[in-house]
C-alpha cells in the first residue's frame, strides 16, 4: 500500500499521478490513510521559504508512523529534494530516501530492487501515463523546467533547463485519457507556451490536441505573457475547444520592478494580451499571481501593481509576499521590505481583488453557461458541483440522471460566496 501527500503546483501533481501510475504496476495498492501505507511519498515544493516549513512539519509528523510499522519507507520527492538534497537526511534522520524531480526512475530499484523502469518511454509497453485522478479532466505534462531565469524563482534551479516532450508521445497519453471518458485536457509547463518540437510550435500543438476526437475542452498552464505570439493569439481566439481561460501571472504592475524581476515584458505588453482576450469575450476568465514586497519596491511601484490589478480586472490572483530563496539573483539585494510592510501590502492587494473577484462572478448573473459536472458538492449532497469554460464554480440542484463528466447546460442565477448558483 502506498500513499502520495502533494505539495505546490499542478506540475507536482501530475508527477505524483506519473508515479502513482509506476507504483501500482509495481502491484502496490492506494492506502485509504497514511497510517495504512508501507510506502509514504511527499512530493515537496520550494517556492516560497513557507512551502517548504509545511512539507518539512508534515514529514517530522510521520515519525511516528515508522515507530508503529517497522517496513514503512518513506520518501521526500519534488523541489525541496533537489534544493536541500542530502541534507535533509541529517534533519530528518527517520526518512529513508530524497530524490529530486528528474530522479523517479530509480523509484523500483529504491523500493522492489528491481532494475531502472523508464516513466514514460514511448515505445514501452507498461503505462508510461500518469494515472487519472477522474474520468472527465486530466493534466497532461508538454514542457518541464524554466530558462526565464526570473531573479527571485527557484524553479530553474530545482527543475532545470526546459525540454519539451514529443508531441506524439502528447497526443497518446490524450488518446488514453479520452478512452476513459476524460474530455477536459490541462497542458502543463512551466512556460507552456514556449513549447517547441521538432519545428512544432505552442499553436500547433493546440491545433493537433483539438483535432482529437472526444476532446471538448482545452486550458494550459502556466503560459508565460513573453510567448504571446500573434499565431497563438490566433488559435486561442478561434479555436472553440480552448477554454476562455487564462492564469496568466503578471507579478508586478511597474515596470521598474517588472525590469529587477527580468520578466522581459512590460505592463503595457501584459495590458494588450488582456485587451485582446477581453476584447474577444469580455467574460474571459484571466487569473494571475501577484508578489508584493520585492526588495527596494517603493510605496509608487507597489501603487502601480494595484492599478494593475484595478484595470486589468483579474476574476481571481494568487497573492504573495515576497519570499527571498537562497541561490536566486535577487536573495542578495540589501533593500529589503520589512516583513510588516510586506504583510500590509498583501493585505491591500487581498482587499481590492476580493472586491474585484465579487464584482467579475457576480457579472455572470443571468448568463447561459455550459458547465463540466465535476460531481456531487462535498458540502451539500442535494448539490452538484460544475465549471464554466471561464473556470467559476457552479453550484446545480442534484438530479438523478447526472453523471460525472457530463456537460450541463444551465443558466446562472445567483452567487453564494464566490460561487455560482446555476439551475
Ligand atoms: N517569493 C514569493 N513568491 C514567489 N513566487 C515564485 N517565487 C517566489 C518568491 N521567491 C510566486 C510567483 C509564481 C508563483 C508560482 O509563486 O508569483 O508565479
Ligand atoms: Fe520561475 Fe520565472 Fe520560470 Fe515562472 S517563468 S518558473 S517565475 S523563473
Amino acid at each position: 500500500m502506498y500513499t502520495i501527500i502533494s505539495y505546490g503546483c499542478q506540475m507536482n501533481e501530475y508527477d505524483s499521478a506519473r508515479v502513482a501510475a509506476m507504483l501500482e504496476f509495481h502491484g502496490l495498492q492506494l492506502a485509504k490513510s497514511v497510517s495504512e501505507a508501507n510506502v509514504i511519498l511527499v512530493n515537496t515544493c520550494s517556492v516560497r521559504a513557507k512551502a517548504e516549513e509545511n512539507a518539512i512539519a508534515r514529514i517530522r509528523d510521520l515519525k511516528k508512523l515508522k515507530v508503529e510499522n517497522g517496513n514503512l519507507k518513506i520518501g521526500i520527492l519534488g523541489c525541496m529534494a533537489k534544493n536541500k538534497g542530502e541534507s535533509l537526511l541529517k534533519e530528518l534522520p527517520f526518512v529513508d530516501f530524497v530524490l529530486g524531480p528528474d530522479e523517479y526512475q530509480k523509484l523500483p530499484e529504491i523500493l522492489f530492487s528491481t532494475s531502472h523502469l523508464p516513466l514514460a518511454t514511448p515505445h514501452s509497453p507498461l503505462n508510461p501515463f500518469a494515472k487519472l485522478a477522474n474520468n472527465y479532466s486530466a493534466f497532461v505534462a508538454i514542457q518541464n523546467g524554466c530558462n526565464m531565469r526570473c531573479s527571485y524563482c527557484i524553479v530553474p534551479y530545482v527543475r532545470g533547463v526546459e525540454r519539451y516532450r514529443e508531441s506524439d508521445s502528447v497526443l497518446r497519453e490524450i488518446e488514453q485519457a479520452v478512452a476513459a471518458g476524460v474530455s477536459e485536457i490541462t497542458l502543463l509547463g512551466q512556460t507552456v507556451n514556449g513549447y517547441r518540437y521538432n519545428g512544432l510550435s505552442f499553436a500547433g500543438l493546440l491545433k493537433l490536441v483539438a483535432s482529437v476526437n472526444g476532446i471538448e475542452r482545452i486550458r494550459f498552464m502556466s503560459p508565460h505573457p513573453r510567448h504571446y505570439t500573434s499565431e497563438l493569439m490566433e488559435i486561442l481566439l478561434n479555436e472553440p475547444k480552448i477554454a476562455p481561460h487564462v492564469h496568466l501571472p503578471v507579478q508586478s504592475g511597474s515596470n521598474s520592478i517588472l525590469k529587477k524581476m527580468k520578466r522581459a515584458y512590460t505592463r503595457q505588453d501584459f495590458l494588450s494580451i488582456v485587451e485582446a482576450l477581453r476584447l474577444s469575450n469580455p467574460f474571459y476568465g484571466i487569473t494571475t499571481d501577484i508578489i508584493c514586497g520585492y526588495p527596494g519596491e517603493s510605496e509608487e511601484e507597489f501603487e502601480e501593481t494595484l492599478s494593475l490589478v484595478q484595470e486589468v480586472k483579474f476574476d481571481t490572483a494568487f497573492m504573495f509576499a515576497y519570499s527571498p530563496r537562497e541561490g536566486t539573483p535577487s536573495a542578495i539585494e540589501k533593500e529589503l521590505i520589512t516583513e510588516a510592510q510586506k504583510k500590509a501590502r498583501l493585505q491591500r492587494v487581498i482587499d481590492l481583488q476580493h472586491a474585484i473577484t465579487l464584482e467579475r462572478t457576480t457579472l455572470m448573473v443571468g448568463r447561459h453557461e455550459k458547465i463540466l459536472l465535476e460531481g456531487p458538492s462535498r458540502r451539500n449532497k442535494n448539490e452538484w458541483l460544475g465549471k464554466t469554460g471561464n473556470f467559476k464554480k457552479v453550484i446545480v440542484p442534484a438530479n438523478p440522471n447526472f453523471k460525472e463528466g457530463m456537460y450541463l447546460d444551465c443558466v446562472i442565477n445567483g452567487v453564494k460566496g464566490h460561487t455560482l448558483i446555476g439551475e
